[in-house]
């Protein structure tokens, strides 16, 4: 667990790692009636917009590759937190749930589906108790809500 009070002393802003996981650079072609319109970059641009408004920094990162995830979780170090959508490996991925755990900085999970209201197999992931929460079936504005949710824990308002 990161050290909050240690937070306050970083030389950086405070930055967030954005992890898509496997079809999710399908946004927009892949199942629209699922997952909406809006194509990945088109939702990253809008949230570097929520991120510069939060004093965030972001780091967006996709793959459809479990290792490159992975790694991409290993080289966390600089970041203060996580937004995940691990997409199919949160259902299956023992590895990326150990990745998380050895990045060891506060997660939120995103899903833009309702994961309680599709098939079984999806109702639970690997993933989502090492998240400190997890936003499911909001759509995009999943991801604005993990941003204020993770600025409200690295920075939470200083008393006046
Ligand atoms: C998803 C839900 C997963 O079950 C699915 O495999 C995805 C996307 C979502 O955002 O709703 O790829 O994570």
């Amino acid at each position: 667990m990161i050290c909050l009070a240690a937070a306050g002393r970083r030389s950086h802003g405070v930055r967030v790692l954005v992890l898509n996981g496997p079809n999710l650079d399908q946004l927009g072609r892949r199942e629209p009636s699922v997952y909406g319109q809006q194509t990945l970059p088109e939702i990253e641009q809008a949230l570097h917009a929520t991120a510069e408004a939060l004093g965030l920094e972001l780091r967006c990162v996709q793959s459809n590759h479990e290792g490159a995830l992975i790694e991409a979780l290993h080289g966390a170090t600089d970041c203060d937190g996580i937004v995940i959508n691990p997409a199919g490996y949160g259902h299956t991925s023992v590895a990326l749930r150990d990745a998380l755990l050895i990045a060891d900085r506060p997660t939120v999970e995103v899903h833009l589906s309702n994961l309680a209201r599709r098939e079984p197999f999806r109702h639970r992931t690997l993933t989502a108790d090492v998240a400190v929460g997890t936003i499911s079936g909001l759509g995009a504005h999943g991801y604005h809500l993990a941003l204020h949710a993770l600025k409200s824990l690295l920075a939470p308002a200083t008393p006046h």
